[in-house]
């Protein structure tokens, strides 16, 4: 925990209210990127850094005749370290755009940060529905957890699941998932037999595993963090739970493209939903794969193609306002209706939240490699956790 004395805050407050002055004059146009690229959650820096590197060299530094500058710090996924590197860049960096943001908690720390400052802050991984509220400064080009579940509490209930138990990491997103899951797994006619958690970090399966054998469900739905989805898998298999009659389904984070070619026979036949897949059978898709695996020898996953179409948000924004920051990059930002990899995505105007259409998927084995291969489309989903 960083304890700041008031006058320091005060200091920081002046600081952050004179930014925007600064920021129009310079002919470099600065995003501050904060990833976890090390830590349990590296993956997701990984993926998301690879992703932004791929859009510049496609697209070029430039945007709104200035030229882009991304500056790259990692943040390990701790929250305090967010918000003290978020303040740096905006107060020494003078950028004109936060991104990043691999888990809510460091996206909920930086927030305020954003408003106060009145730096538009691009949220790339973290999906907890409630992260665009935090700020009017936030726009989201991940996804939300109500959006990707809801879709697949229907498809259980139509496919024969009459009992099932929740699993979800004990924390923002999972907290949303469960829930969501729950209202609409029970407003089909579906039960509950329990809803279980398990820790953001060094989560073990075993004991959970374990209760799920003995309450065994027609199905055990699951929400982890990307990144478990391998060991979880392992735990799955190793304890007999597929054998035993209990399906798995899962939001995509699951059977993250990052890890899913890795996982083995144990994935085959899984159902999930997302918003993305690297198998999604569009020719931009396609193109966006080709890319992304000569660049990096490695497949991309949601978390690269919430970076890709982040640094597309920015772009698109920085030539609108001709490189001007604050209000007026944030007002370009909204309202932006665009073909991504992942298929038709929109930046609601109100919610500053992405409209996308979810997939159910299925894993498959496709010329020698697992894929999640999409076999039905909700469209154009908003986030279900949004009242207005
Ligand atoms: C979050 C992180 C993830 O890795 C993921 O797959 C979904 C949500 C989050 O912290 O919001």
């Amino acid at each position: 925990m960083i304890h700041l004395h008031r006058r320091q805050l005060l200091t920081w407050g002046a600081a952050l209210a004179a930014m925007p002055y600064a920021k129009a004059q310079s002919d470099t146009v600065k995003i501050g990127l904060i990833l976890p690229m090390t830590g349990q959650q590296a993956s997701t820096g990984r993926q998301i850094e690879a992703a932004v590197k791929l859009w510049q060299a496609q697209h070029g530094t430039k945007a709104g005749g200035k030229t882009v500058e991304v500056i790259l710090k990692d943040d390990a996924a701790v929250p305090d370290t967010t918000r003290r590197l978020a303040q740096e860049l905006v107060v020494n960096d003078k950028v004109a755009v936060l991104a990043g943001f691999g888990i809510t908690p460091c996206a909920m720390a930086t927030a305020p940060i954003a408003t106060q400052s009145k730096t538009p802050m691009v949220v790339m991984a973290a999906a907890t529905s409630a992260i665009t509220q935090a700020s009017p400064f936030i726009v989201r080009t991940s996804f939300t957890l109500p959006q990707a579940t809801v879709g697949l509490a229907d498809w259980a209930a139509k496919n024969g699941i009459k009992k099932a138990v929740s699993l979800v990491a004990d924390y923002g997103p999972g907290f949303d998932a469960e829930k969501y899951f729950d209202s609409q797994f029970r407003l089909d006619g579906g039960q509950m037999l329990d809803k279980l958690r398990t820790p953001l970090r060094s989560p073990d399966f075993a004991p959970v595993l374990q209760k799920v054998r003995d309450l065994h469900p027609d199905a055990l739905f699951v929400f982890l963090p990307s990144g478990q989805g391998a060991q979880f898998m392992k735990q799955f298999g190793e304890r007999g739970l597929d054998k035993a009659g209990i399906r798995l389904i899962a939001t995509g984070d699951v059977t993250d493209d990052d890890q899913l070619n890795d996982m083995g026979d144990v994935a085959l036949g899984v159902i999930t939903s997302h918003h993305y897949s690297a198998a999604h059978p569009s020719a931009a898709n396609k193109q966006f794969v080709a890319a992304f695996e000569k660049a990096n020898k490695f497949r991309p996953n949601f978390m690269a193609v919430g970076g890709y179409d982040g640094m597309r948000v920015i772009y698109t924004a920085l030539n609108a306002t001709k490189g001007k920051g604050g209000q007026a990059l944030l007002d370009a930002m909204k309202g932006q209706l665009f073909e991504s990899p992942r298929g038709p995505v929109l930046i609601d105007a109100q919610t500053r939240d992405i409209v996308q259409d979810i997939y159910i998927r299925k894993v498959e084995r496709v010329n020698g490699q697992l894929w999640n291969v999409e076999f039905d489309t909700l469209k154009a989903v908003k986030d279900p956790g949004k009242t207005k």
